[in-house]
């Protein structure tokens, strides 16, 4: 019988690794998506090391929307379909990083999740796996150009979630809170060992058991689910005040 598939959308991303490692773990066949040649050769020969096993992958650059569009013409869609690429610009008004953050972390998305979709819904079967964040949750001070192209993700994966209710095809929306990760580099809050700060294997664990249970939604770790009820519970005139 032929190994269930993975397909992990930016498979160098320090969350996918482990979770990488678990699915292989488990006897799925890995594969990932990298936005240059270089990145995949070097992602494809550190995550065959560091997992033992034979990882494949493709080029896709996520800002070239005619790529994402087309990808599922020539690629498998997967058993499992993972999108762990994002993109977190802190200068929220530059014209370059608005657009890379509506592409990297919206609109490939949407236009990959609905090129899959029909395919799957063929099947009938099949689980979607996105990795959105916390910072969807309310627009903040420093970095709403991020938070707000999380948002539009995570409302569009709820409904979504709505559109494949009573299918066999399971969608999981993963609050991320703050992640030791290349993506913080350089951001001091973010360091590991910080209040709040989790590590990546930690989070790909939690991802990979809610994948298992195939639940709809998490935060990792959960109690974030309980610091962002009190923030939204913020009033707007206090919220603005706040640098945070
Ligand atoms: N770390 C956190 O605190 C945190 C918090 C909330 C949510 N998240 C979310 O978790 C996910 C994984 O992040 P991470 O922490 O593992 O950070 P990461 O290691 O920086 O992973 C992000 C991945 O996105 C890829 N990417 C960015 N732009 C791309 C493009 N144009 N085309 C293709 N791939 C592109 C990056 O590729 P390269 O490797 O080539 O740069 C990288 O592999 C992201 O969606 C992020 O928004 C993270």
């Amino acid at each position: 019988m032929s190994k269930s598939t993975v397909l992990v959308v930016g498979g160098n991303s320090d969350i996918a690794k482990p979770l990488i490692k678990s699915f292989c773990n488990y006897g799925y066949e890995v594969s990932i998506t990298c936005r240059s040649e270089e990145k995949l050769q070097n992602t494809c020969n550190n995550l065959i090391s560091y997992t033992g096993n034979k990882i494949i992958g493709s080029v896709l650059d996520l800002n070239d929307i005619d790529a994402v569009k087309v990808f599922f013409e020539h690629h498998q869609v997967p058993q499992v379909l993972v999108i762990a690429a994002g993109f977190m610009s802190l200068d929220n008004d530059a014209y370059d990083d608005v657009l890379n953050s509506i592409k990297v972390n919206y609109l490939s998305a949407v236009v990959l999740l609905n090129a899959a979709k029909k395919e799957m819904l063929s099947r009938n079967c099949g689980d979607i796996i996105v990795l959105s964040s916390v910072a969807g949750e309310r627009g903040r001070y420093s970095n709403y150009l991020y938070g707000s192209s999380k948002a539009a993700l995570t409302q569009f994966l709820s409904g979504f979630r709505a559109r494949l209710y009573g299918t066999n095809i399971n969608v999981l929306t993963v609050k991320c809170g703050v992640v030791a990760t290349k993506f913080n580099q350089g951001i001091s809050y973010a360091k590991e060992g910080r209040v709040l700060v989790s590590t990546p294997e930690k989070v790909a664990n939690m991802i990979f058991k809610a994948f298992k249970k195939r639940k709809q939604v998490i935060y990792t770790p959960s109690y974030w689910a309980l610091i962002m009820r009190s923030v939204k519970a913020i009033p707007e005139f206090i919220f603005r005040r706040l640098k945070l």
